[in-house]
Protein backbone atom coordinates (compact mmCIF):
# COMPACT_ATOMS: atom_id res chain seq x y z
CA UNK A 1 0.00 0.00 0.00
CA UNK A 2 1.18 3.43 -0.88
CA UNK A 3 1.44 5.93 1.78
CA UNK A 4 1.83 9.78 1.04
CA UNK A 5 3.99 12.16 2.35
CA UNK A 6 1.51 12.96 5.27
CA UNK A 7 1.13 9.14 6.24
CA UNK A 8 -2.17 8.95 3.98
CA UNK A 9 -2.44 5.38 3.23
CA UNK A 10 -3.45 5.43 -0.53
CA UNK A 11 -5.75 2.18 -1.48
CA UNK A 12 -4.76 0.71 -5.28
CA UNK A 13 -5.98 1.70 -7.88
CA UNK A 14 -10.26 1.52 -8.98
CA UNK A 15 -10.95 -2.22 -10.12
CA UNK A 16 -8.08 -3.65 -7.49
CA UNK A 17 -9.68 -6.26 -5.10
CA UNK A 18 -9.68 -3.50 -1.45
CA UNK A 19 -9.26 -7.08 0.25
CA UNK A 20 -5.97 -7.36 -1.86
CA UNK A 21 -4.96 -3.70 -0.72
CA UNK A 22 -5.29 -4.52 2.56
CA UNK A 23 -3.63 -7.67 2.47
CA UNK A 24 -0.58 -6.24 0.74
CA UNK A 25 -0.26 -3.61 3.81
CA UNK A 26 1.62 -4.44 6.55
CA UNK A 27 -0.46 -1.79 8.55
CA UNK A 28 -3.31 0.96 7.95
CA UNK A 29 -1.39 4.23 8.87
CA UNK A 30 -3.52 6.59 10.30
CA UNK A 31 -2.53 10.64 9.60
CA UNK A 32 -0.81 10.73 13.46
CA UNK A 33 0.90 7.30 13.37
CA UNK A 34 -1.17 5.91 16.35
CA UNK A 35 -3.67 3.47 15.13
CA UNK A 36 -2.94 0.42 13.11
CA UNK A 37 -4.94 -2.19 12.18
CA UNK A 38 -4.55 -5.87 12.18
CA UNK A 39 -3.04 -7.74 9.35
CA UNK A 40 -5.36 -9.82 8.37
CA UNK A 41 -6.79 -11.35 5.33
CA UNK A 42 -10.14 -9.45 4.08
CA UNK A 43 -11.96 -11.94 1.97
CA UNK A 44 -15.38 -11.46 3.65
CA UNK A 45 -18.33 -9.52 1.88
CA UNK A 46 -20.14 -7.35 4.25
CA UNK A 47 -23.56 -7.06 5.28
CA UNK A 48 -24.42 -2.93 5.28
CA UNK A 49 -27.46 -1.11 6.30
CA UNK A 50 -28.21 2.43 5.25
CA UNK A 51 -31.09 4.09 7.05
CA UNK A 52 -32.23 6.89 5.26
CA UNK A 53 -32.97 7.13 1.69
CA UNK A 54 -32.73 10.64 0.83
CA UNK A 55 -29.80 12.09 -1.18
CA UNK A 56 -27.26 10.47 0.61
CA UNK A 57 -28.47 7.46 1.58
CA UNK A 58 -29.37 6.13 -1.22
CA UNK A 59 -26.50 6.79 -3.24
CA UNK A 60 -24.11 5.46 -0.31
CA UNK A 61 -26.24 2.38 -0.19
CA UNK A 62 -26.52 1.92 -4.30
CA UNK A 63 -23.00 2.15 -5.10
CA UNK A 64 -22.19 -0.29 -2.10
CA UNK A 65 -24.06 -2.28 -3.33
CA UNK A 66 -23.12 -2.08 -6.50
CA UNK A 67 -19.25 -2.49 -5.48
CA UNK A 68 -20.30 -5.71 -4.39
CA UNK A 69 -21.50 -5.35 -0.35
CA UNK A 70 -24.99 -6.98 0.09
CA UNK A 71 -27.11 -3.75 1.45
CA UNK A 72 -30.16 -3.03 2.67
CA UNK A 73 -32.07 0.28 2.44
CA UNK A 74 -33.81 1.48 5.19
CA UNK A 75 -36.50 3.86 5.26
CA UNK A 76 -39.61 4.77 7.12
CA UNK A 77 -41.74 5.76 4.23
CA UNK A 78 -42.53 2.67 2.26
CA UNK A 79 -43.69 4.52 -0.68
CA UNK A 80 -40.25 5.56 -1.45
CA UNK A 81 -38.90 1.91 -1.08
CA UNK A 82 -41.34 0.78 -3.45
CA UNK A 83 -39.94 3.44 -5.80
CA UNK A 84 -36.84 1.60 -5.30
CA UNK A 85 -37.94 -1.97 -5.72
CA UNK A 86 -39.11 -0.94 -9.09
CA UNK A 87 -35.56 0.32 -10.03
CA UNK A 88 -36.16 3.71 -10.30
CA UNK A 89 -34.56 6.55 -7.94
CA UNK A 90 -36.66 8.92 -5.74
CA UNK A 91 -34.59 11.70 -6.19
CA UNK A 92 -33.06 13.22 -9.97
CA UNK A 93 -29.45 12.06 -10.43
CA UNK A 94 -28.23 10.96 -13.32
CA UNK A 95 -26.61 7.48 -13.64
CA UNK A 96 -28.38 6.59 -9.94
CA UNK A 97 -31.60 4.98 -11.55
CA UNK A 98 -29.05 2.00 -13.56
CA UNK A 99 -26.83 1.73 -10.28
CA UNK A 100 -30.11 0.52 -8.31
CA UNK A 101 -31.56 -1.32 -11.36
CA UNK A 102 -27.76 -3.34 -11.50
CA UNK A 103 -27.42 -4.20 -7.48
CA UNK A 104 -31.04 -5.11 -7.29
CA UNK A 105 -30.41 -7.57 -9.83
CA UNK A 106 -27.48 -9.05 -8.46
CA UNK A 107 -29.58 -9.43 -5.74
CA UNK A 108 -27.00 -6.75 -3.92
CA UNK A 109 -29.70 -4.04 -2.79
CA UNK A 110 -32.46 -4.83 -0.68
CA UNK A 111 -35.10 -2.57 0.83
CA UNK A 112 -36.78 -2.94 4.21
CA UNK A 113 -38.98 -1.14 6.64
CA UNK A 114 -37.76 -3.48 9.66
CA UNK A 115 -35.02 -1.44 11.08
CA UNK A 116 -33.87 -4.05 13.80
CA UNK A 117 -34.06 -6.83 11.08
CA UNK A 118 -31.53 -4.72 9.07
CA UNK A 119 -29.35 -4.04 11.75
CA UNK A 120 -28.90 -7.49 13.44
CA UNK A 121 -28.20 -8.93 10.01
CA UNK A 122 -25.25 -6.15 9.57
CA UNK A 123 -21.55 -5.65 10.31
CA UNK A 124 -21.89 -2.12 9.19
CA UNK A 125 -24.73 0.55 9.56
CA UNK A 126 -25.25 3.64 8.14
CA UNK A 127 -27.15 6.62 9.38
CA UNK A 128 -27.84 8.60 6.85
CA UNK A 129 -31.32 10.17 8.06
CA UNK A 130 -32.06 14.25 7.42
CA UNK A 131 -30.04 16.91 9.74
CA UNK A 132 -32.21 19.87 9.07
CA UNK A 133 -31.18 22.87 10.50
CA UNK A 134 -33.57 24.08 13.28
CA UNK A 135 -34.37 27.45 14.30
CA UNK A 136 -30.94 28.61 15.94
CA UNK A 137 -28.83 27.23 13.03
CA UNK A 138 -27.97 23.78 14.45
CA UNK A 139 -28.88 20.77 12.81
CA UNK A 140 -31.54 19.07 14.25
CA UNK A 141 -30.43 15.66 15.29
CA UNK A 142 -34.22 14.00 16.49
CA UNK A 143 -34.29 11.66 13.27
CA UNK A 144 -30.52 10.26 14.30
CA UNK A 145 -31.29 9.43 17.94
CA UNK A 146 -34.28 8.05 17.02
CA UNK A 147 -32.12 5.99 15.21
CA UNK A 148 -30.51 5.21 17.33
CA UNK A 149 -33.11 4.53 20.18
CA UNK A 150 -34.50 2.50 17.88
CA UNK A 151 -31.32 0.68 16.90
CA UNK A 152 -29.92 -0.17 20.32
CA UNK A 153 -32.14 -3.50 21.19
CA UNK A 154 -30.83 -5.45 18.15
CA UNK A 155 -26.86 -4.74 18.50
CA UNK A 156 -26.33 -8.22 19.75
CA UNK A 157 -22.77 -8.92 17.23
CA UNK A 158 -20.63 -5.77 16.62
CA UNK A 159 -21.25 -3.04 14.25
CA UNK A 160 -19.69 -0.33 12.91
CA UNK A 161 -21.88 2.15 13.15
CA UNK A 162 -21.39 5.17 11.04
CA UNK A 163 -22.78 8.90 10.63
CA UNK A 164 -23.12 9.73 7.08
CA UNK A 165 -25.40 12.66 7.28
CA UNK A 166 -23.76 16.12 8.47
CA UNK A 167 -23.80 16.53 11.98
CA UNK A 168 -22.49 18.90 14.16
CA UNK A 169 -18.75 18.42 15.93
CA UNK A 170 -19.48 16.15 19.64
CA UNK A 171 -22.10 14.31 17.48
CA UNK A 172 -20.11 10.82 17.26
CA UNK A 173 -19.63 11.11 21.22
CA UNK A 174 -23.21 11.93 21.84
CA UNK A 175 -24.85 9.13 20.15
CA UNK A 176 -21.96 6.46 22.17
CA UNK A 177 -23.30 8.09 25.18
CA UNK A 178 -26.92 7.36 24.25
CA UNK A 179 -25.91 3.80 23.50
CA UNK A 180 -24.55 3.39 26.96
CA UNK A 181 -27.18 4.68 28.50
CA UNK A 182 -29.77 2.43 26.58
CA UNK A 183 -27.69 -0.36 28.32
CA UNK A 184 -25.64 -1.78 24.55
CA UNK A 185 -22.05 -3.19 25.00
CA UNK A 186 -19.12 -0.18 24.36
CA UNK A 187 -17.45 -3.24 22.91
CA UNK A 188 -20.66 -4.13 20.79
CA UNK A 189 -20.16 -0.66 18.50
CA UNK A 190 -17.80 1.38 16.72
CA UNK A 191 -19.04 4.78 16.36
CA UNK A 192 -17.33 6.35 13.36
CA UNK A 193 -17.67 9.73 11.56
CA UNK A 194 -17.51 9.26 7.70
CA UNK A 195 -18.32 12.40 6.04
CA UNK A 196 -20.21 12.51 2.72
CA UNK A 197 -18.20 15.00 -0.03
CA UNK A 198 -20.39 14.41 -2.98
CA UNK A 199 -22.13 16.84 -4.92
CA UNK A 200 -25.64 16.76 -6.20
CA UNK A 201 -26.21 15.97 -9.72
CA UNK A 202 -22.69 14.36 -9.97
CA UNK A 203 -23.35 12.40 -6.82
CA UNK A 204 -22.69 9.23 -9.10
CA UNK A 205 -19.86 10.22 -10.27
CA UNK A 206 -17.97 11.91 -7.22
CA UNK A 207 -19.15 8.43 -4.87
CA UNK A 208 -16.90 6.47 -7.38
CA UNK A 209 -13.88 8.83 -7.88
CA UNK A 210 -13.35 10.66 -4.42
CA UNK A 211 -10.85 12.97 -3.68
CA UNK A 212 -9.85 11.49 -0.23
CA UNK A 213 -11.97 9.56 1.81
CA UNK A 214 -12.49 10.17 5.81
CA UNK A 215 -12.76 8.13 8.29
CA UNK A 216 -13.36 9.26 11.95
CA UNK A 217 -12.80 6.82 14.75
CA UNK A 218 -12.21 6.98 18.53
CA UNK A 219 -10.55 3.28 18.76
CA UNK A 220 -7.55 2.13 17.06
CA UNK A 221 -9.05 -0.22 14.21
CA UNK A 222 -12.25 0.42 14.34
CA UNK A 223 -11.95 1.75 11.05
CA UNK A 224 -10.88 -1.35 9.39
CA UNK A 225 -14.74 -2.24 8.11
CA UNK A 226 -15.11 0.91 6.53
CA UNK A 227 -11.09 0.44 4.77
CA UNK A 228 -12.83 -3.02 3.53
CA UNK A 229 -15.59 -1.02 2.21
CA UNK A 230 -13.82 1.47 0.31
CA UNK A 231 -10.84 0.25 -0.50
CA UNK A 232 -11.21 0.10 -4.22
CA UNK A 233 -11.33 3.50 -4.55
CA UNK A 234 -8.10 5.20 -5.45
CA UNK A 235 -8.02 8.04 -3.28
CA UNK A 236 -6.42 8.69 0.04
CA UNK A 237 -8.02 7.36 2.51
CA UNK A 238 -7.42 9.68 5.64
CA UNK A 239 -8.18 8.34 9.44
CA UNK A 240 -8.75 10.94 11.96
CA UNK A 241 -9.94 10.99 15.51
CA UNK A 242 -13.71 11.16 15.07
CA UNK A 243 -14.29 14.99 15.96
CA UNK A 244 -11.53 15.94 13.15
CA UNK A 245 -13.72 14.15 10.73
CA UNK A 246 -16.80 15.60 12.22
CA UNK A 247 -14.61 18.98 11.30
CA UNK A 248 -13.32 18.55 8.22
CA UNK A 249 -17.05 18.15 6.66
CA UNK A 250 -18.26 21.82 8.07
CA UNK A 251 -14.51 23.22 7.13
CA UNK A 252 -14.45 21.82 4.04
CA UNK A 253 -17.86 22.82 2.78
CA UNK A 254 -17.58 26.82 4.49
CA UNK A 255 -13.86 26.84 2.99
CA UNK A 256 -15.41 26.63 -0.67
CA UNK A 257 -18.10 28.65 0.28
CA UNK A 258 -15.76 31.57 1.28
CA UNK A 259 -14.52 30.85 -1.92
CA UNK A 260 -17.14 31.77 -3.68
CA UNK A 261 -18.65 34.53 -1.59
CA UNK A 262 -14.53 35.67 -2.13
CA UNK A 263 -14.70 35.64 -5.73
CA UNK A 264 -18.23 37.38 -5.38
CA UNK A 265 -17.09 40.26 -3.49
CA UNK A 266 -13.85 40.48 -6.46
CA UNK A 267 -16.97 40.51 -8.83
CA UNK A 268 -18.09 43.94 -7.29
CA UNK A 269 -14.81 45.60 -7.46
CA UNK A 270 -14.91 44.59 -10.89
CA UNK A 271 -18.26 46.28 -11.90
CA UNK A 272 -16.69 49.24 -11.00
CA UNK A 273 -13.27 49.34 -12.00
CA UNK A 274 -13.30 47.46 -15.27
CA UNK A 275 -11.91 44.71 -14.34
CA UNK A 276 -13.32 41.37 -15.85
CA UNK A 277 -13.92 38.79 -12.90
CA UNK A 278 -13.42 36.04 -15.13
CA UNK A 279 -10.05 37.18 -16.07
CA UNK A 280 -9.40 38.05 -12.73
CA UNK A 281 -10.42 34.15 -11.54
CA UNK A 282 -8.53 32.76 -14.32
CA UNK A 283 -5.47 34.40 -13.10
CA UNK A 284 -5.94 33.50 -9.71
CA UNK A 285 -6.49 30.17 -10.58
CA UNK A 286 -3.78 29.14 -12.33
CA UNK A 287 -1.57 29.72 -9.17
CA UNK A 288 -1.83 26.15 -8.23
CA UNK A 289 -2.26 27.53 -4.08
CA UNK A 290 -5.47 28.98 -4.97
CA UNK A 291 -6.71 26.69 -7.56
CA UNK A 292 -9.59 27.62 -10.90
CA UNK A 293 -12.12 25.72 -8.51
CA UNK A 294 -15.16 27.08 -7.20
CA UNK A 295 -14.16 31.07 -8.24
CA UNK A 296 -16.82 30.71 -10.72
CA UNK A 297 -18.18 34.45 -9.62
CA UNK A 298 -22.25 34.56 -9.69
CA UNK A 299 -25.74 34.70 -7.86
CA UNK A 300 -24.15 33.04 -5.05
CA UNK A 301 -24.10 29.74 -3.26
CA UNK A 302 -27.39 27.77 -2.44
CA UNK A 303 -28.71 24.24 -1.94
CA UNK A 304 -29.08 22.12 0.86
CA UNK A 305 -25.49 22.05 2.12
CA UNK A 306 -23.66 25.53 2.00
CA UNK A 307 -26.07 27.08 3.85
CA UNK A 308 -27.11 24.52 6.53
CA UNK A 309 -22.81 23.78 7.10
CA UNK A 310 -21.63 27.34 7.28
CA UNK A 311 -24.40 27.83 10.04
CA UNK A 312 -23.83 24.79 11.72
CA UNK A 313 -19.70 25.64 11.28
CA UNK A 314 -21.12 29.48 13.01
CA UNK A 315 -22.44 27.44 15.59
CA UNK A 316 -19.91 25.17 16.74
CA UNK A 317 -17.36 28.41 16.60
CA UNK A 318 -19.95 29.90 19.12
CA UNK A 319 -19.79 26.78 21.41
CA UNK A 320 -16.12 27.34 21.35
CA UNK A 321 -16.55 30.68 22.11
CA UNK A 322 -15.12 31.90 19.01
CA UNK A 323 -16.39 34.50 16.52
CA UNK A 324 -15.46 33.66 13.44
CA UNK A 325 -16.27 37.00 11.81
CA UNK A 326 -14.94 36.02 8.64
CA UNK A 327 -17.28 33.10 8.18
CA UNK A 328 -20.48 35.92 8.60
CA UNK A 329 -18.92 38.08 6.10
CA UNK A 330 -18.69 35.20 3.75
CA UNK A 331 -22.59 34.62 4.38
CA UNK A 332 -23.26 38.52 4.25
CA UNK A 333 -21.91 38.86 0.78
CA UNK A 334 -23.71 35.52 -0.59
CA UNK A 335 -27.35 37.37 0.80
CA UNK A 336 -26.60 40.33 -1.07
CA UNK A 337 -25.10 38.97 -4.10
CA UNK A 338 -28.80 38.38 -5.94
CA UNK A 339 -30.49 41.53 -4.53
CA UNK A 340 -27.87 43.36 -5.91
CA UNK A 341 -27.67 41.84 -9.35
CA UNK A 342 -31.68 41.93 -8.82
CA UNK A 343 -31.33 45.78 -8.33
CA UNK A 344 -29.35 46.41 -11.32
CA UNK A 345 -32.25 44.48 -13.62
CA UNK A 346 -34.49 46.90 -11.89
CA UNK A 347 -32.56 50.07 -12.86
CA UNK A 348 -32.53 49.32 -16.43
CA UNK A 349 -36.11 48.68 -16.47
CA UNK A 350 -36.98 51.54 -14.28
CA UNK A 351 -39.62 49.23 -11.98
CA UNK A 352 -40.78 45.70 -12.20
CA UNK A 353 -44.44 46.95 -11.88
CA UNK A 354 -45.97 44.69 -14.93
CA UNK A 355 -43.04 43.98 -16.32
CA UNK A 356 -42.95 40.27 -17.70
CA UNK A 357 -39.11 38.48 -16.76
CA UNK A 358 -38.56 35.23 -18.02
CA UNK A 359 -36.46 32.95 -15.77
CA UNK A 360 -34.03 30.45 -16.88
CA UNK A 361 -34.03 27.70 -14.23
CA UNK A 362 -35.01 27.11 -11.06
CA UNK A 363 -32.71 24.64 -9.46
CA UNK A 364 -30.24 25.39 -7.08
CA UNK A 365 -27.82 24.52 -9.49
CA UNK A 366 -28.12 22.64 -12.88
CA UNK A 367 -28.13 18.34 -12.89
CA UNK A 368 -30.47 18.65 -9.70
CA UNK A 369 -34.00 19.46 -9.33
CA UNK A 370 -33.22 20.66 -6.05
CA UNK A 371 -34.90 23.74 -5.41
CA UNK A 372 -33.69 24.24 -1.40
CA UNK A 373 -31.89 27.62 -0.51
CA UNK A 374 -31.79 28.04 -4.53
CA UNK A 375 -31.19 31.89 -5.84
CA UNK A 376 -34.13 31.63 -8.03
CA UNK A 377 -36.55 32.08 -4.51
CA UNK A 378 -35.17 34.92 -3.63
CA UNK A 379 -35.44 36.39 -6.95
CA UNK A 380 -39.13 35.38 -7.37
CA UNK A 381 -39.54 36.69 -4.07
CA UNK A 382 -37.87 39.87 -4.88
CA UNK A 383 -40.14 40.21 -8.24
CA UNK A 384 -43.57 39.33 -7.05
CA UNK A 385 -43.18 42.10 -4.16
CA UNK A 386 -42.14 44.35 -7.33
CA UNK A 387 -45.10 43.44 -9.06
CA UNK A 388 -43.16 42.09 -11.82
CA UNK A 389 -45.32 38.93 -13.83
CA UNK A 390 -42.87 35.65 -13.99
CA UNK A 391 -42.96 33.09 -16.71
CA UNK A 392 -40.04 30.32 -15.78
CA UNK A 393 -38.48 27.17 -17.08
CA UNK A 394 -36.26 24.39 -15.73
CA UNK A 395 -35.71 21.03 -17.10
CA UNK A 396 -36.34 19.32 -14.06
CA UNK A 397 -36.72 21.08 -10.86
CA UNK A 398 -40.00 22.72 -12.05
CA UNK A 399 -42.43 20.17 -10.17
CA UNK A 400 -40.55 21.21 -7.19
CA UNK A 401 -41.04 24.94 -7.63
CA UNK A 402 -44.78 24.66 -8.41
CA UNK A 403 -45.53 23.26 -4.72
CA UNK A 404 -43.98 26.66 -3.43
CA UNK A 405 -44.78 28.80 -6.21
CA UNK A 406 -48.18 27.76 -8.09
CA UNK A 407 -48.91 30.61 -9.20
CA UNK A 408 -46.34 31.72 -11.54
CA UNK A 409 -46.61 30.58 -15.95
CA UNK A 410 -44.65 26.85 -16.36
CA UNK A 411 -43.40 26.98 -19.75
CA UNK A 412 -41.90 23.63 -21.61
CA UNK A 413 -38.62 25.00 -22.77
CA UNK A 414 -36.56 28.04 -22.63
CA UNK A 415 -36.98 29.51 -26.07
CA UNK A 416 -40.27 29.24 -25.09
CA UNK A 417 -40.15 31.42 -22.17
CA UNK A 418 -38.67 34.37 -23.34
CA UNK A 419 -41.16 35.29 -26.28
CA UNK A 420 -42.64 38.56 -24.88
CA UNK A 421 -40.62 39.29 -21.98
CA UNK A 422 -38.97 42.35 -20.61
CA UNK A 423 -36.33 40.74 -19.50
CA UNK A 424 -34.53 37.43 -18.90
CA UNK A 425 -32.54 36.43 -16.58
CA UNK A 426 -30.42 33.20 -16.38
CA UNK A 427 -30.79 31.88 -12.96
CA UNK A 428 -29.17 28.44 -13.86
CA UNK A 429 -26.65 27.51 -15.97
CA UNK A 430 -28.26 24.35 -17.52
CA UNK A 431 -26.33 23.18 -20.50
CA UNK A 432 -29.49 23.30 -22.67
CA UNK A 433 -29.58 27.03 -22.38
CA UNK A 434 -26.34 27.35 -23.91
CA UNK A 435 -28.16 26.54 -26.94
CA UNK A 436 -30.85 29.46 -26.96
CA UNK A 437 -31.16 31.19 -30.27
CA UNK A 438 -30.16 34.89 -29.20
CA UNK A 439 -31.38 36.10 -32.91
CA UNK A 440 -35.01 34.23 -32.47
CA UNK A 441 -35.00 35.72 -28.79
CA UNK A 442 -34.17 39.23 -29.63
CA UNK A 443 -37.16 38.68 -32.32
CA UNK A 444 -39.55 37.37 -30.11
CA UNK A 445 -38.99 39.25 -26.65
CA UNK A 446 -40.58 42.21 -25.74
CA UNK A 447 -37.79 44.12 -24.29
CA UNK A 448 -34.13 43.58 -25.10
CA UNK A 449 -32.44 42.71 -22.04
CA UNK A 450 -30.84 39.38 -21.27
CA UNK A 451 -29.36 39.57 -17.40
CA UNK A 452 -26.97 36.17 -16.94
CA UNK A 453 -26.55 35.48 -13.52
CA UNK A 454 -24.04 32.97 -14.28
CA UNK A 455 -22.00 34.03 -16.62
CA UNK A 456 -22.98 31.42 -19.18
CA UNK A 457 -23.17 33.07 -22.28
CA UNK A 458 -20.26 34.65 -24.28
CA UNK A 459 -21.12 38.72 -24.83
CA UNK A 460 -20.22 38.77 -28.45
CA UNK A 461 -22.72 36.06 -29.26
CA UNK A 462 -25.31 37.94 -27.31
CA UNK A 463 -24.92 41.38 -28.64
CA UNK A 464 -24.87 39.98 -32.35
CA UNK A 465 -28.62 39.52 -31.62
CA UNK A 466 -29.50 43.16 -30.79
CA UNK A 467 -30.12 42.46 -27.08
CA UNK A 468 -28.29 44.04 -24.20
CA UNK A 469 -25.96 41.65 -22.09
CA UNK A 470 -25.46 42.06 -18.43
CA UNK A 471 -23.49 39.88 -16.26
CA UNK A 472 -22.30 39.42 -12.92
CA UNK A 473 -18.55 40.93 -12.24
CA UNK A 474 -17.70 43.15 -15.37
C1 LIG B 1 -21.60 20.74 -1.83
C2 LIG B 1 -20.15 20.24 -1.78
O1 LIG B 1 -19.48 20.58 -3.01
C3 LIG B 1 -20.12 18.75 -1.53
O2 LIG B 1 -18.76 18.33 -1.36
C4 LIG B 1 -20.91 18.42 -0.27
O3 LIG B 1 -20.97 17.04 -0.03
C5 LIG B 1 -22.32 18.99 -0.36
O4 LIG B 1 -22.26 20.39 -0.64
P1 LIG B 1 -23.59 20.69 -3.61
O5 LIG B 1 -24.39 21.41 -2.57
O6 LIG B 1 -24.21 19.54 -4.34
O7 LIG B 1 -22.23 20.12 -2.95
O8 LIG B 1 -23.17 21.75 -4.71
P2 LIG B 1 -21.85 22.42 -5.29
O9 LIG B 1 -21.60 21.90 -6.64
O10 LIG B 1 -20.73 22.39 -4.36
O11 LIG B 1 -22.38 23.95 -5.44
C6 LIG B 1 -22.85 24.66 -4.30
C7 LIG B 1 -23.32 26.02 -4.70
O12 LIG B 1 -22.23 26.87 -5.05
C8 LIG B 1 -24.28 26.06 -5.88
O13 LIG B 1 -25.31 26.97 -5.60
C9 LIG B 1 -23.43 26.56 -7.02
O14 LIG B 1 -24.18 27.22 -8.01
C10 LIG B 1 -22.49 27.49 -6.30
N1 LIG B 1 -21.18 27.69 -6.96
C11 LIG B 1 -20.31 26.65 -7.09
C12 LIG B 1 -20.83 28.96 -7.42
O15 LIG B 1 -21.60 29.92 -7.29
N2 LIG B 1 -19.60 29.13 -7.97
C13 LIG B 1 -18.70 28.13 -8.10
O16 LIG B 1 -17.60 28.37 -8.60
C14 LIG B 1 -19.07 26.84 -7.65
Amino acid sequence: MKVTLDGVPVMNGAGTVNAEALNASKAVVSLNGEKSAPRQRVTRTLNVSVIGTGYVGLVTGAILADQGSNVICVDNNPAKLEVIERGESPIYEPGLDKIIQSALRAGRLKTSGDLAAAVENSDVVYIAVGTPPSADGTPDLTAVIQVVNQIAPAIKKHITLVTKSTVPVGTGDLIENTLQDLGVDPNLVDVVSNPEFLREGSAVYDTFNPDRIVVGVNRPGAEIKLLELYGRYGCPILVTNRTSAELIKYASNSFLAVKISFINAISRICEQSGADVAEVAKGMGLDSRIGKQFLNAGLGWGGSCFPKDVQGLLKCAETTGYDFTMLKSAEDINNDQTSHFMSRLRDQLGTFEGKTIALLGLAFKPNTDDIRDAKALEIIDLLKAGGAKIRAYDPVAMPNMMEVHPDIEYKSGGQETVEGADAVILVTEWEEFKWLDFDLTASTMKGDLLFDGRRAFRREDVEKSGLRYFTIGV
